[in-house]
């Protein structure tokens, strides 16, 4: 268990490179053993939840080689084994292993995932989209069994632009028979980065990142090198640090379309903010001013940034409002801002945010992986040293994150309790 102590500091400055996307490598690799020959993946961040899957490929038979940001995976001996519960309640990309495994074996069994509690995360489309393919799927308590004689390509309608559905069933439908056609499809960049690798080792996919994707089966995938994304949630989640913590800061490796809402309300809020090519630079001299936003599957305006945002709103003048469409325990994290002398009004899905509110250091619980970037914000600008209790959500996330805001001037303090 880590907790991270952090003394309030609104002068930082420097510069900040951007990691992996999480939310792509942790696609990539449960993808990687659908893989005929050995595939590597560069730009892999450092973070728990890697570290995790690596478990569960080992666990499975595959040979593994991991540098700091590269992952290099051989899977040609892996075993038809059932995941460990264990293994697959750590984290919510561990049913990717579903998909895969499915794709690769036609059988999986393992149980319901786990990742951060921020509601009830149901995967009814997953499994009814593995129905459509021609799978057979028996649920007992949380465990399920999902097994194919063949799978087949079908047109699967998604009811929810699922990013975890669209995977799957992408996963699923690489090797099928015949042709699948996803539609209501997830439109997320990390969608796209998961269709180009499965394209760069041959699999034919089209229309990744609008509402249809096309799925023509093949045989074989073969070996290639890829590069993750950066992380746009990272990304972001710095871009706010320096809106409100930083005198200059530039973020490097940054695809800025991937921001495009996110950086639209930091200028609403009247942020100094340049863009240049795959930098942004961002300070803190503009007196922020309240916004409102309502988070939304991409290109809306993101939930994982939405905690991040609340806490900036604490610093701008006058009401703001918070409007959490797809999650529906999203908001614990204004309970910790409170005790820290945030001013908040919370109803239902939708949150006011009355600022500007001096905050003070105090101890606080991350409940969630954004919630403890959230709190990470907030102990940058408030008086005093906040105590971030449970820090293991943020490490699952942020590659780095004590080393980077060291970089920028922050006093930090990871200790492992
Ligand atoms: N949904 C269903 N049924 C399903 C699947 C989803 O009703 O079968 C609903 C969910 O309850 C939710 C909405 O659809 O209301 C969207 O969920 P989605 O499936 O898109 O989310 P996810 O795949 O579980 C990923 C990210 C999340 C991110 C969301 C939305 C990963 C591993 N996780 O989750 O990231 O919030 O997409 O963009 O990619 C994070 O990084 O902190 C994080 C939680």
């Amino acid at each position: 268990m880590y907790i991270l102590k952090l003394k309030g500091n609104k002068n930082l400055s420097g510069t900040v490179r951007i990691s992996g996307a999480k939310n792509s490598a942790v696609a990539l690799i449960p993808a990687a053993i659908l893989c005929d020959e050995e595939v590597t993946i560069t730009n892999i961040p450092k973070i728990s939840d890697i570290d995790n899957l690596e478990k569960i490929l080992k666990y499975l038979g595959a040979k593994v080689k991991r540098t700091a940001n590269e992952i290099t995976i051989d899977s040609r001996n892996i075993e038809n084994k059932q995941i460990p519960d264990n293994a697959s309640k750590l984290l919510r990309a561990s049913y990717y292993f579903m998909g895969a495994m499915l794709g690769r074996n036609k059988k999986i069994e393992m149980c319901f995932p786990g990742g951060c509690t921020i509601g009830a995360r149901p995967i009814d489309l997953h499994l009814k989209g593995f129905e459509s393919l021609g799978a057979k799927v028996v649920q007992k308590d949380n465990k399920y069994s999902i097994k194919a004689k063949e799978l087949i390509g079908n047109k699967i309608f998604l009811d929810v632009a699922s990013v975890g559905a669209t995977v799957n069933l992408m996963l699923a439908a690489v090797k099928a028979k015949g042709i699948t056609i996803i539609e209501n499809a997830a439109k997320e960049p990390e969608i796209v980065d998961l269709a180009s690798f499965l394209n760069d080792m041959g699999a034919k996919i089209i229309g990744a990142g609008t509402k249809t994707i096309k799925i023509k089966g093949v045989d074989y995938l073969h070996s290639c090198i890829h590069e993750v994304i950066p992380d746009r949630i990272e990304a972001g989640t710095y871009l706010m640090i320096g809106a409100a913590a930083c005198k200059n800061l530039v973020v490097k490796n940054v695809i800025p379309e991937h921001l495009d809402t996110v950086i639209k309300k930091l200028v609403e809020m009247g942020s100094d903010l340049e863009i240049d090519g795959d930098e942004i630079t961002i300070s803190n001299k503009a007196k922020l001013k309240s916004v409102n936003v309502v988070t939304a599957v991409y290109p809306g305006f993101p939930t994982d940034m939405q905690q991040i945002m609340a806490t900036l709103m604490t610093q701008a003048d006058g009401t703001s409002r918070v409007e959490e469409t797809l999650y529906e325990n999203r908001f614990l994290n204004l309970y910790q801002l409170s005790k820290m002398g945030a001013s908040v009004k919370l109803d239902g899905n939708k949150a006011e945010i009355y600022g500007v509110r001096e905050l003070t250091g105090c101890d606080v619980s991350a409940t969630d992986l954004r919630a403890g970037a959230s709190l990470i914000l907030a102990a940058l600008v408030a008086n005093g040293t906040t105590t971030i209790n449970g820090a293991d959500y943020i490490l699952r996330g942020y590659e780095d994150i004590k080393e980077k805001l060291e970089n920028l001037g922050a006093k930090v303090e990871l200790i492992e309790i």
